[in-house]
């Protein structure tokens, strides 16, 4: 693969365009900590690793870093290869002693990936030109021989994947309030990147990483594209992502717009207020696809309690149930056009999440809030939960 990948370097170069300059949007997006690349068009592999300030690493400290690629310090495996946690000086980066430091999480390709390269080239270009709260912030990278790793902050709580899907008493699941949280914090990345024209892609909820106060930051930025340029509506594209989460016209004509990403988004907010996989063979038949199960309910005030997650009994009020289940509804319209903005979509969680917190405040000292009624919950527990342990979806190459 080392051979393979230094004869194909350049004819593997995304030759992205890079993010483009544009003032960011309102709220977080215009703090500070946010910033937007200065136009970077048809960078060269070369210019992207030169130009990033990022830290080269050797591929000798990061196996220090994570002692050897230990086992047990694998975090997790996706599609590009295993994730380790490792442990670094905070200013210079050399690998520390484990517990003393910085820690982080070391992506180590797999020798057998195809698509390999031009991912990680995509993720270091992306990457080390955003730089917002809601993405996760790429420490370096690593391009010796055939090795091609990538370091990142560590996200103590891991992805929401596994907060929503995962069983055991480490994984308890997500409160009401905490899923708006993570919602609204995934939205305003996806709101940046779109502000930014970047099209990222993968949207699902192993990509939507936690912090340690469940802040959302997007993570894995391998099938990013750049938005269209001028008059064009869309780019063209191998059709790419992760089966369930691809919009339909996407898949369709391989056809990519920013409408795509928000079809994605509908899917993991959908599927943070059913608490079902997206794809799950393991339901009853009519049940294995969450969007063409659920869609019938989200847009009914009366229904929408059928699809709601039912260990969340008595957190959440008719309304909001509603309000966000009709959000979701909108993103996965089949008309990508009738498909609200990021910025809408940022807007409404945040209307939620405001008077939510000003309900709450204020049942404390007035009683108890408004909550579903009971035999509401009763038919929302009906039926709906079954011990889950479908296989994960990853990203591949989408055949229509
Ligand atoms: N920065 C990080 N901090 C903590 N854990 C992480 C970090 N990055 C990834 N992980 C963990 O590693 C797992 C694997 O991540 P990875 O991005 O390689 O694959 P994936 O997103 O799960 O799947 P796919 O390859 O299909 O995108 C994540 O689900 C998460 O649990
Ligand atoms: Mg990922």
């Amino acid at each position: 693969m080392g051979a393979c990948f230094s004869a194909r370097i350049k004819a593997d170069s995304p030759c992205h365009t890079g993010a483009t300059t544009k003032s960011v949007n309102a709220g977080e997006m215009s703090s500070s900590s946010s910033s937007v690349a200065p136009p970077t068009p048809g960078r060269s592999e070369g210019e992207i690793l030169q130009s990033s300030n990022l830290k080269s690493f050797a591929y000798s400290d990061l196996k220090i870093a994570t002692r050897n690629f230990r086992p047990d310090s694998v975090l997790g495996e996706g599609g590009f290869g295993s994730v380790f946690k490792g442990w670094v000086d905070e200013t210079s980066f050399s690998p520390t002693r484990p517990g003393t430091g910085m820690v982080i999480a070391v992506k180590k390709l797999k020798l057998e990936s195809f698509q390999g390269h031009r991912e990680w080239l995509a993720e270091v270009n992306y990457l080390g030109l955003l730089h917002h709260p809601h993405l996760v912030r790429l420490v370096g990278y690593c391009l010796e021989d055939e090795h091609r790793l990538l370091a990142y902050e560590f996200m103590p709580r891991g992805s929401l994947e596994n907060h929503l899907f995962r069983r055991g008493s480490y994984f308890q699941p997500l409160s009401w309030s905490l899923r708006l949280k993570v919602a609204l914090g995934a939205a305003k990345g996806l709101a940046f990147l779109h502000s930014s024209r970047v099209i990222y892609r993968d949207f699902k909820a192993s990509n939507v990483l936690l912090d340690s106060k469940y802040n959302a930051k997007l993570s894995d930025f391998g099938l990013a594209k750049d938005g269209p340029m001028g008059d064009k509506s869309h780019v063209s594209t191998r059709i790419m992502g992760t089966r369930g989460y691809a919009a339909p016209e996407y898949l369709a004509t391989g056809h990519l717009t920013s409408k795509s990403d928000i079809y994605s988004f509908g899917v993991v907010l959908l599927e943070m207020l059913s608490g079902r996989r997206v794809v799950d063979k393991n339901r009853p038949p009519g049940e294995h696809n969450l969007v063409e199960w659920a869609k019938p309910y989200l847009a009914s005030k009366k229904k929408v309690f059928r699809a709601m997650d039912s260990r969340l009994e008595g957190q959440y009020t008719m309304e909001e149930s509603h309000k966000v289940a009709s959000l979701a509804s909108r993103c996965l319209s089949m008309d990508a056009n009738c498909r609200p903005s990021m910025d809408e979509v940022v807007m409404h969680l945040e209307e939620t999440r405001n008077s939510k917190e000003y309900e709450d405040g204020h049942n404390k000292s007035a009683g108890a809030r408004h909550r579903m009624p009971r035999r509401v919950v009763d038919d929302a527990k009906h039926g709906s939960r079954l011990p889950l342990s479908y296989p994960r979806p990853s990203a591949s190459p989408l055949c229509t």
